[in-house]
């Protein structure tokens, strides 16, 4: 009997490729120095994860909500990952008309296999928030 029969890769095959991070703490209110629920950036999580149940590739681009990625004063802020593409930063985003656009933007992004999202073909809502383009690891 050999041990290697049932050594697989299937742990790194289930770290997904893609990976669509949403800020939750972007346009929050602030009251005595405490933030209240229900933050800008919470309301578009929810919507992103209310469209995505439909979205085709719900599987193959998980979102993950991050509690910042530092560019607060340009909320609501999303970015798109993955291995070997570029990694993009969109901030400025309405809380209540962005989420359809940046699923379809993400939808480009996971077409293209560098990733990369010229200005004339991203969704309106994406074209002018662009915070950071970083090259692939
Ligand atoms: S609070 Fe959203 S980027 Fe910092």
């Amino acid at each position: 009997m050999t041990a290697t029969a049932n050594i697989s890769t299937t742990d790194r095959c289930d770290i997904p490729d893609h990976t669509l991070f949403v800020c939750k703490t972007c346009a929050s209110a602030w009251q005595d120095g405490k933030r209240l629920a229900g933050s800008g950036g919470e309301q578009l999580l929810q919507e992103l994860q209310h469209l995505a149940q439909d979205w085709e590739l719900r599987d193959e681009f998980p979102i993950q909500e991050v509690e910042c990625m530092s560019a607060c004063n340009r909320s609501c802020v999303v970015a798109f990952a993955a291995k070997g593409k570029l990694t993009y930063l969109f901030g400025d985003l309405a809380v209540n008309e962005s989420a359809s656009a940046v699923l379809e933007c993400a939808s480009q992004y996971y077409a293209k296999p560098d990733g990369l999202l010229p200005w004339s073909e991203r969704p309106k809502a994406l074209k002018n928030g662009i915070l950071a383009k970083i090259p692939p690891v």
